[in-house]
């Protein structure tokens, strides 16, 4: 029946109304990409009214989303509402972590509930349709956009992806706290040559299957209803302009029936990538290659229907694209009521809801990861002690709230500094030390780090002299990452090193706690200082999120979902590496062996890595068999003890290891963790399932399968430190 509604629209349609559905406008405020050209404000209305526009992006508040819907359903001849499209991807006002610290939670409830919240707020100030989740799955820290995915994993990535798009979509995409979802970027974007935003991308097809796009099918299984192809060329073709992504993959194999939107301009950009001559050909490219509405080019308003006439767009092509898109119209509601998510009062009562706050602060605690405690010094003892707090970043309200979070207002987020201020009982003093980062004057372009000015270190040095422990909060600011973003260093900016190593010369015991979108590289900092914490870019509740992960009132369970490596020269670094003809030779003898002569091969923390104050045992790894045929399985299962007084929980991992495969094999691959929580002395065992469907992958057969063979399999509380059996897949 809602085929025949939709077809019933597109027969009254003409040609341009039908392409007009297709074009999709930014506002005339926000800007998510380069700066539109002046004067185009006067045509989008224009066009507006013709009815030549289908979506708008960047238009946000129940007040201007309801007049320009009122153009679309007063004005044009056939009244069809606009889809409003917004980068809600870590929150709308209420901020979440940003999403990589999210990852780290491995919690999929807490990321599906932040999900929600982000669509239940976004829907009441008239948005239908969020430009998340990113699920491009990233091991270059260097790249920027590393903040917006869930890391380097395709595992946990569907499962993460799986999640968010459930959360944002709930189960009924016409209840108006629910918005559409979307998968982007398709594909390949985090692949980018040194990680440089935008760069070229030249993969094989393994990577591509067994990598890259499995979180993208996880979400298209889960009923998104839209992607985002990408910037990037993919072995030599732009992906805007690829059939085989999106027509082959997504739509033919993947039978995705939502609709894919252009990146920002993407569709134009197929002119500087040297594939497309001008405006009308890229035009012609893209839609015959499956990109069903462009955001921000103008090309398809301006060139659809002539390329029609010419022949060179097959109407049929423009009916399936607009089909697509009123078929998600229809979804939303929009039909029965176009204003469904224009509600003043709706919109004062529900953005910042309390609840919105207690859901960001409890997703933000789990997202926190311990990545060393030496000497006890975490967690802080809430009385008696005199703490020194240190750092730019301690008492900035504006830096937790990270990049991407187009609606968020400065300064609302609470800083590290109010939030160890709310436990009393310790003498805690405040000092800079040194910035991060100035010149911001917006949310996208501005920020400086060359910081050269040490002026702040003597009074941080005397401060730390006197104090019993020292927490220093460095790293970098909330938009020191994000689009456009990347960094050939990945150290502390500025002279924050430098502050950290003349701190510690005076005062050993320093909790470092980081904010930062992507992996550093801070061996210093790992070999000397005693505790460090990995705190990311935690939204809204950053700094009680922090202050009671520090004071010991939640316990730290986050692991992590990207490599850190020890220095730049490492990237790409990711834990599900290949192990090559030669992974080591008779070290040191030899140099004929894959390693850098002046950096270890190991990261700094394993992907998987993260401590608690309680501790993990792991024990008694057993296998129901040691193997198993087609349609069989076996059981594994593993002992975990709290060998503490604290009780906490873990993230208990499975890796396995495809011995000998038609083509090579990772040396070790994610296939299952679970999220165990502990009393003091408490054990329990943890089983997991390994079926065929568990060592399936895309073979040399083209096809996703699994093969005969040995495998190992490995449990434990990272990628690094585990148990190790083996069994035999027989077919
Ligand atoms: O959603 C984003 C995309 O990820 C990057 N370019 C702009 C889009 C819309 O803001």
């Amino acid at each position: 029946p809602l085929d025949r509604k939709v077809d019933s629209v597109l027969n009254l349609m003409t040609l341009s109304e039908k392409v007009g559905q297709l074009n999709q406008y930014n506002g005339f405020w926000d800007i998510t990409g380069p700066t539109p050209k002046e004067g185009q404000a006067a045509k989008k209305y224009d066009d507006l009214k013709k009815g030549l526009v289908g979506s708008m992006l960047n238009v946000k508040g129940v007040k201007d989303v309801r007049a320009l819907q009122k153009i679309a359903v007063e004005e044009t001849r056939l009244g069809i509402p606009l889809i409003f499209g917004f980068d809600v991807i870590h929150g709308y006002k209420t901020i979440s972590p940003i999403p990589l610290a999210e990852a780290a939670s491995w919690d999929l409830v807490a990321i599906k509930k932040s999900a929600a919240i982000a669509a239940e707020e976004s829907a009441a100030v008239g948005l239908n349709w969020t430009f998340a989740p990113m699920v491009d799955v990233a091991r270059d820290a260097r790249w920027g956009r590393v903040m917006e995915g869930a890391g380097e994993d395709p595992f946990l990535g569907s499962k993460i992806a799986v999640a968010r798009v459930q959360g944002f979509q709930g189960t009924d995409l016409a209840a108006t706290n629910t918005i559409l979802a979307c998968a982007k970027h398709f594909a390949g974007y985090a692949f980018a040559e040194s990680g440089r935003d935008y760069n070229t991308v030249d993969i094989s097809e393994s990577v591509l299957q067994n990598t890259i796009f499995p979180p993208f099918k996880a979400a298209a299984d889960a009923g998104v209803r839209t992607f985002m192809n990408s910037f990037n060329e993919l072995n030599g073709v732009p992906a805007t302009g690829s059939a085989y992504l999106q027509r082959e993959i997504l739509k033919k194999d993947w039978n995705f029936d939502g609709f894919v939107v252009s990146d920002w301009g993407s569709i134009n950009e197929m002119i500087p990538h040297g594939f497309a001559k001008d405006s009308k050909h890229a035009a012609e490219l893209a839609i015959n290659a499956g990109s069903d509405m462009d955001m921000e080019s103008s090309a398809y308003v301006d060139h659809l229907v002539q390329l029609v006439k010419e022949g060179k767009v097959k109407e049929a092509t423009i009916n399936d694209a607009a089909r697509r898109i009123l078929k998600v119209k229809f979804e939303l509601g929009l039909f029965d009521d176009p204003y469904k998510y224009c509600d003043e009062n709706r919109e004062k009562t529900t953005v910042g809801k309390q609840e919105f706050h207690d859901g960001v602060l409890d997703v933000a605690k789990k997202s926190i990861v311990l990545l060393k405690n030496k000497k006890n010094l975490l967690p802080l003892q809430k009385s008696g002690q005199k703490i020194a707090i240190i750092g730019a970043l301690a008492a900035d309200k504006t830096s937790p709230l990270g990049s991407w979070r187009i609606a968020a207002d400065d300064n609302t987020a609470v800083s590290v500094i109010e939030g160890m201020q709310k436990y009393t009982g310790n003498q805690i003093t405040y000092v800079k030390g040194a910035d991060v980062a100035v010149g911001r004057t917006q949310f996208i372009w501005e920020t400086n780090i060359n910081m050269t000015d040490k002026s702040g270190f003597p009074e941080a040095v005397a401060t730390a002299k006197k104090a019993d422990v020292v927490v220093m909060v460095l790293g970098e600011h909330g938009l020191q990452s994000g689009e456009g973003r990347s960094r050939a260093n990945i150290d502390l900016p500025g002279v924050q090193q430098e502050l950290l190593e003349e701190v510690y010369k005076v005062n050993p015991n320093v909790v470092l706690v980081l904010n930062n979108g992507r992996p550093l590289a801070l061996p210093w900092a790992d070999e000397n200082i005693p505790a460090i914490v990995e705190a990311w870019q935690l939204g809204t509740q950053s700094g009680n999120a922090i202050a009671q992960v520090l004071y010991g009132d939640y316990n730290p369970s986050g692991k992590l979902p990207m490599t850190f490596p020890r220095s730049v020269g490492q990237l790409p670094l990711y834990y599900n590496a290949k192990n090559t003809g030669r992974p080591t030779m008779n070290e040191p003898e030899s140099v004929f062996w894959s390693h850098f002569i002046d950096e270890k091969n190991t990261p700094l923390y394993p992907f998987g890595h993260g401590l608690s104050y309680s501790k993990f045992e792991y024990s008694d790894l057993k296998l129901s068999a040691n193997s198993f045929g087609v349609n069989g399985k076996i059981e594994v299962s593993v002992t975990l003890k709290n060998n503490s007084k604290i009780a906490g929980k873990e993230v208990v991992q499975l890796y396995i290891r495809d011995l000998i495969g038609s083509t090579t094999r990772p040396i070790k691959e994610l296939k299952g963790f679970e999220m165990i929580e502990l009393q003091p002395n408490e054990s329990k065992k943890v089983t997991f399932t390994i079926d065929e469907k568990t060592i399936e992958y895309f073979t040399a057969n083209r096809k996703w399968e699994a093969e005969a063979g040995d495998f190992k399999v490995f449990v434990g509380g990272s990628s690094a430190t585990v148990l190790e059996s083996s069994f035999q897949f027989v077919k």
